[in-house]
């Protein structure tokens, strides 16, 4: 991933944040997942009343990007509400490890520089398929 691809992934993902549906925490989150395809699949949080329901923004994308048929990724742009980029969950870590086992990962506060870092670094020994 070029510099100027980080930054064109970080802008998706900052307009994804824009479409949160985040009533209970107030606290929105968007994801812009690069398939092998060239297309960008696009997420948001989905929170809900009985508050388990809820879906991040990470696995909203990778759940979407599946479900039309990409499960290879280039890379991951997340925007949080943080103030400092902050890391995915370990939900979502692991849902993302099902399907990159080295994904860029791309982290970004709503303003300012984001920061490169990866699964393998963030979710260094997941348990995957093999472990079965
Ligand atoms: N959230 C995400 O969307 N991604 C993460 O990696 C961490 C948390 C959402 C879930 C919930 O809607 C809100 O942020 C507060 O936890």
């Amino acid at each position: 991933m070029t510099r100027a691809e980080c930054d064109a992934l970080v802008v998706r993902a900052r307009a994804a944040r824009q479409r949160a549906y985040a009533p209970y925490s107030k606290y929105l989150v968007g994801a812009a997942l690069l398939g092998v395809d060239g297309v960008i699949y696009e997420g948001c949080n989905v929170e809900n009343a009985s508050y388990g329901g809820t879906i991040c923004a990470e696995r909203t994308a990778v759940v979407r990007a599946v479900a039309s048929g990409c499960r290879e990724f280039r890379a991951i742009a997340i925007t949080t509400s943080s103030p400092k980029p902050a890391p995915p969950c370990g939900f979502c870590l692991q849902v993302m490890s099902e399907f990159a086992s080295d994904l860029p990962i791309i982290l970004s506060a709503p303003k300012g520089a984001w920061k490169l870092t990866s699964i393998r670094k963030l979710l260094p020994m997941a348990f995957v398929k093999k472990d079965l």
